[in-house]
């Protein structure tokens, strides 16, 4: 199979984009604020992805799945890459990785030579923290919020080299950006080494002011990891715009790429001096692709990538941001302010966008998520741990009002 019909077998998913052209097309003049209260749209958006009906699925947070559109895509990937096989792996698809690499930068806002493709964001952020060349005695500041995973390595580093881990609390409903940069400034001392914070705290949905963190830290000398798992394709920013230092991402979730596709951001003159997990010889050390050498690995998902991201260019994350806090904004105002029911996201509108956490008084979080998916068929996940206790609820693009209504009649149920 030549050059030419092998990119066309690869791209014959893509006729099912044509349909979200065209729906793009007829609301192009409608101003992105307009359009993200506009059902008629979104439901041509619903269109495209295959739900399940048997519950309404408010727990996106974890795996964003494909369209069909994207997914089709991606089978056809696997036919093609099946197909060519090692050939396919010894000619061309080192150039296809680059090629991909090139359009997530492009989507992220970074350079290429300062992006690698991972697995996920638990690879791309472990990769950091294993990667550093710590010393009994060094310091590193997290957040009790933060992902489980990275706090497990953390405290490995800890077993292993001595590290002290210092952790600290979120405020849950802010006053002020500056109160978060003092909570976090207050942990720093002249031995911290690492600083790491989530750009979009993932149990509660809160948005944090990363670049002002990241401005104070390094005033202090201190490099900053971001963990953008939940900020990548669904907010509209610049990684370089953060300032931060590391920053890793995973692109089944807003991406709605296949499972199994991240992210590792490495700004330039931090990468030679980070170990890879890895070893890679025939890669400079100032390489980035010196930290992802797993070995042979499916490349179709990285060819999948690339029909994701052309999936989400044609919305734009413009429009997604827009309709993803419109969604959410639609349900926490109407249960805000209910005596029995307590939101664990912060109310000002710029500091959330899809994801929010919801509890009622006296209904453990397991309970709560148990009734709404027996009783009502919503799909949400309990939270109980680090100050907070609630559901975590995270609509999507395909998410619909009537199925937010449902959701807010059953918890207005369940807290009478
Ligand atoms: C904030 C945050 N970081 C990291 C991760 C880990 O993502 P993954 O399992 O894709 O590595 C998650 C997963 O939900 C997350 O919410």
């Amino acid at each position: 199979m030549n050059k030419r019909d092998f990119l066309r077998t690869a791209l014959a998913g893509a006729s099912g984009f044509a349909a979200t052209a065209d729906l793009l097309g007829a609301h192009a003049a409608i101003p992105t604020a307009d359009l993200a209260g506009d059902e008629g749209f979104w439901a041509g958006i619903r269109g495209q992805f295959r739900v399940s009906p048997d519950y309404v699925n408010l727990e996106n947070g974890f795996y964003c799945f494909q369209p069909e559109p994207v997914l089709a895509a991606y089978m056809e990937h696997v036919r093609a890459v099946n197909l060519e096989a090692s050939h396919y792996m010894r000619t061309r698809k080192e150039a296809d990785k680059v090629r991909v690499r090139t359009r997530l930068a492009a989507l992220g806002g970074c350079a290429p030579e300062e992006l690698a493709l991972t697995r996920n964001t638990t690879e791309s952020l472990d990769t950091v923290i294993n990667g550093i060349d710590w010393r009994a005695g060094d310091e590193a500041v997290m957040a009790n919020q933060d992902y489980g995973a990275m706090l497990d390595t953390f405290r490995m580093q800890a077993r292993r080299h001595g590290i002290v881990n210092r952790l600290v609390d979120i405020p849950m409903h802010p006053a002020s950006d500056e109160q978060i940069v003092g909570v976090y400034a207050a942990a720093l001392t002249p031995r911290t080494r690492l600083l790491m914070i989530p750009h979009m705290v993932n149990i509660t949905g809160q948005i944090l002011p990363v670049r002002a963190v990241c401005d104070m830290a390094h005033a202090r000398g201190v490099p900053v990891m971001v963990d953008g798992a939940h900020t990548f394709a669904q907010l509209e920013f610049r990684i370089e715009d953060l300032a931060c230092d590391y920053f890793g991402a995973s692109l089944h979730k807003w991406l709605s790429a296949p499972l199994g596709a991240g992210i590792l951001y490495v700004r330039r003159d931090r990468i030679a001096s980070l170990w890879p997990v890895f070893a890679d010889d025939s890669v400079p050390n100032d390489d980035i692709r010196k930290l992802n050498h797993t070995g042979t690995h499916p490349a179709h998902t990285d060819l999948a990538i690339e029909s994701a991201i052309e999936f989400h260019e044609r919305i734009g994350t413009a429009r997604k941001e827009a309709r993803l806090r419109y969604l959410q904004r639609y349900w926490t105002d109407e249960v805000r302010g209910h005596p029995r029911i307590v939101l664990n996201t912060p109310a000002a509108t710029r500091r959330a966008c899809a994801i929010a956490n919801v509890g009622i008084e006296g209904i453990a979080p397991s309970e709560l998520a148990r009734r709404l998916l027996d009783d009502h068929r919503i799909y949400t996940v309990a939270i109980d741990g680090a100050g907070v206790r609630g559901v975590r609820v995270t609509p999507q693009i395909y998410t619909t009002r009537a199925e937010l209504d449902v959701f807010v009649q059953a918890l207005k149920k369940i807290a009478a």
